[in-house]
């Protein structure tokens, strides 16, 4: 064992402080301007403070943490009829959407023993740590010229091997709603999972502010499990998300040791600071504020949409939320010199691009600074 990593005695509280703050500096913060490829964000103070009230509260202990229970009930309450869901469905709090998309196959492979799962190309990467877990098979769906999923092709892939099938609203590089009713229409009873973990609060103010936007939700029959990630554009701190689901999952286990509850979840023990900091969040800003930040938000994307392009960038689609991507050949050695250059910018696979999220940290002043240094970068 490395002695000076796990030292014998314990050091100097100021010793480890300075170290500490020095780590702390080295990571970028969102309020540096720089960041424009996470989909968090910075959370508010009072986000911050509620968390840090919950630091030794156990989700996975309800009859312990009944405080936090009534916050998670009453969030998950909250949050079902902003997509929809009946008042009887099944909500977990768990930790991201990955773990979202991990319940939603686990589910439908021990329902089904079926072990294919369709997937659009759009599907983020955690269907692949799914499947490889599950012992799935993902079989890819082709994008149209739009790059959605071509529903004909889907209509020739359904067959009684399929365990499930995947839609995405909001997908991660381009920010795209996938035509959700029509594939519920074709999959039937096919188990349809929608990941929503960016736009599924992205897209239900996006109509209230008037935007046009697909239904995607429980609102379509079809529509079994939905997760959706409050760390994403819900503002809470990491980890936090959900996953709905519209009849109950048939496994749990019994945890008799803690407070004689039955666990579905994947893991056991999970703090509850973000399901607090969450409920204050949406507490403190109401409809109304969340309202306001995506208005922001989508102003702030045209305005990037409007100064990229003056430098040559060509937008891949015309965004439909606060993610706008642009066509890049040399995609990977542009992110990697911006970086170098003290800027997070991502990329896109398909089609090869540069990939911006227009999170509610970054403003009209940072995409100026952004686009003076890419400008520099693409030459
Ligand atoms: C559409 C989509 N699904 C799932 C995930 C995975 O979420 P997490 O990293 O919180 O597990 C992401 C992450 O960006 C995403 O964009």
């Amino acid at each position: 064992m490395d002695k000076e990593l796990f030292p014998e005695k314990g050091r100097d509280y100021e010793e480890i402080m300075d170290i500490i703050e020095e780590a702390n500096e080295r990571d970028v913060k969102f309020g540096s301007g720089h960041v424009f490829g996470s989909m968090c964000s910075e959370p508010l103070e009072i986000t911050k403070k509620v968390h840090s009230m919950f630091i030794e509260a156990n989700l996975g202990n309800p009859g312990l943490c009944r405080g936090t229970e009534r916050l998670k009930n009453e969030v998950n309450r909250a949050i079902s009829s902003l997509i929809n869901a009946p008042d009887d469905c099944e909500s977990l709090t768990i930790g991201g959407g990955t773990e979202g998309n991990i319940l939603a196959l686990w589910r439908a492979r021990n329902e089904t023993g079926n072990r294919r799962v369709i997937l659009p190309k759009s599907a983020h990467f955690s269907f692949l740590k799914a499947c490889d877990i599950l012992e799935m098979e993902p079989v890819y769906l082709p994008s149209d010229e739009n790059y959605l999923p071509d529903l004909e092709l889907l209509e020739e892939m359904i067959d009684d091997s399929i365990a499930a099938v995947v839609g995405v609203a909001g997908t991660t590089e381009l920010g795209l709603i996938e035509p959700i009713e029509e594939m519920a229409d074709i999959v039937g009873d096919i188990h349809l999972h929608v990941d929503a973990a960016f736009g599924g609060l992205v897209i239900p103010f996006l109509k209230e502010l008037g935007y046009e936007m697909p239904a995607y939700d429980f609102e379509i029959d079809g529509v079994d499990s939905l997760v959706l990630d409050p760390h994403k554009m819900g503002l809470s701190t990491i980890p936090l998300s959900i996953f709905y689901s519209r009849e109950p999952l048939s496994f749990s286990v019994e945890a008799p040791y803690l407070s004689g509850e039955r666990q579905r979840t994947l893991r056991g023990t999970r703090s509850s600071a973000s399901i607090s900091a969450f409920w204050a969040t949406m507490n403190f800003l109401g409809r109304e504020g969340y309202r306001q930040i995506i208005a922001q938000c989508m102003e702030n994307t045209r305005y990037l949409l409007k100064e990229l392009k003056s430098i040559g960038l060509e937008p891949i689609i015309e965004p439909l939320m606060n993610i706008a991507s642009f066509h890049q050949d040399n995609a990977e050695k542009v992110v990697k010199e911006m970086e170098r250059r003290g800027y997070n910018i991502s990329r896109t696979v398909d089609p090869s691009g540069l990939r911006f999220v227009v999170m509610p940290h970054v403003n009209k002043e940072n995409i100026d600074a952004m686009t003076k240094e890419l400008s520099r970068v693409i030459g």
